[in-house]
């Protein structure tokens, strides 16, 4: 039996990111405190929800975390709605621990997700995490300015050794389908070459790129790479294509030095930043965004305005129908204002 006003659960599903415990935080206490509810902390995202893994949080449980890395009640990228059972499963849970909502925090995938939670009928809050930054609707996700400021340290990094020794360091940086990452901290590391998804690229141009600034006596260069980068060549291809072209193929960064080196007498060096883009504290702006985020969340579930995504939308923090938002991607659009500048301060994007 409840014995608050309300109880709702709390899951953080896909790839974690530097925010999630902020976001927890933030919700829970204003739930709690404020609006006197009940919460489920429900572990490894929808697997935790389909298997009926989830405890009772208490206050001790969300105290303390602001400024902690990852998620207290673990993650995973379970896909539950692709299989009948599962949904069932899920359902069960929800009925079963009374809640009157679910609360999801993560990227596109969950954003999918809790849309096909609503159309079941269920009641369902979405917030938006990723380092990616490509969740459509908001203006921002929490996590991507933490993984920022940790690509842009590898960036400056790789700047020193590569003006040492004289060679061309290539850093792959995450974003499969959205470029954001690579490009903001391109810009902000002085990169000389970005390559991002949204503008395929031809491995000349980047070639001619760096002989000019051989020619005008810069004898060492970076290139970030995002890890879904394409060539002209490869953009016309299909996922399923690109798919079967990679296989068994090193990433990005490894493909683009590969190509250079058959174009040329490139000196090159790879490094892959991976998952330590995504590990560690959560800088001030992401735990300031996720706490926002996170309060709005629980003034939703107190008023019973359920089926949306809390997004930032200018210095707002606004609901935004899941109906309107799920399924599509915020990619890098050709016309920001980012890419222009980059071209003006002597960046090339291989176009
Ligand atoms: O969505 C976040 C992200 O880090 C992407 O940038 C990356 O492509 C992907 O997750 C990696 O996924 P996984 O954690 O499954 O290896």
């Amino acid at each position: 039996m409840k014995s608050k006003t309300k109880r709702f659960g709390i899951l953080t599903a896909g790839g974690d990111a530097p925010g999630l415990n902020p976001a927890i935080r933030g919700i829970c206490k204003a739930a709690h405190f404020e609006y006197d509810m009940e919460i489920i902390g429900i572990h490894d995202g929808f697997a935790g929800l389909v298997e009926g893994r989830g405890d009772l949080l208490r206050p001790s449980d969300y105290s303390g975390i602001i400024h902690k890395g990852g998620t207290i009640l673990g993650t995973s990228r379970e896909r539950p709605f692709k299989d009948p059972e599962k949904v069932k499963q899920l359902i069960y849970h929800y009925n079963k621990w009374e809640l009157d909502c679910l609360v999801c925090l993560g990227g596109n995938g969950t954003q999918k997700r809790a849309n096909y939670v609503r159309k079941e009928g269920l009641n369902v809050i979405y917030l938006p995490k990723t380092i990616d930054n490509d969740v459509y609707g908001t203006d921002m996700s929490f996590g991507f300015h933490t993984a920022l400021d940790a690509a842009t340290d590898a960036v400056d990094r790789l700047h020193t050794t590569a003006a040492s020794h004289k060679r061309i360091l290539i850093a792959e940086i995450m974003g499969n389908s959205a470029g954001w990452l690579a490009l903001y901290s391109g810009i902000a590391g002085g990169a000389d070459v970005i390559v991002i998804p949204e503008i395929p690229y031809d491995i000349n141009k980047i070639g001619e790129h760096l002989d000019e600034r051989m020619k005008n006596g810069s004898k060492f260069s970076v290139i970030v790479v995002a890890e879904g980068a394409k060539s002209v060549e490869e953009a016309d291809l299909s996922r399923k294509e690109l798919k079967k072209k990679y296989e068994g193929q090193p990433s990005a960064a490894f493909r683009v030095a590969s190509e250079l080196k058959a174009l040329g007498d490139y000196d090159t060096r790879v490094s892959v930043l991976g998952y330590i883009q995504r590990g560690g504290a959560p800088v001030a702006y992401d735990r300031m965004l996720a706490t926002q985020l996170g309060t709005k969340a629980a003034e939703l579930m107190a008023k019973g305005d359920y089926g949306n995504m809390v997004a930032l939308k200018g210095m707002d923090i606004v609901a935004v129908p899941l109906e309107k938002v799920a399924g599509k991607t915020k990619e890098v659009p050709h016309n920001h204002i980012a890419l222009k500048s980059a071209k003006l301060a002597g960046t090339t994007f291989g176009d």
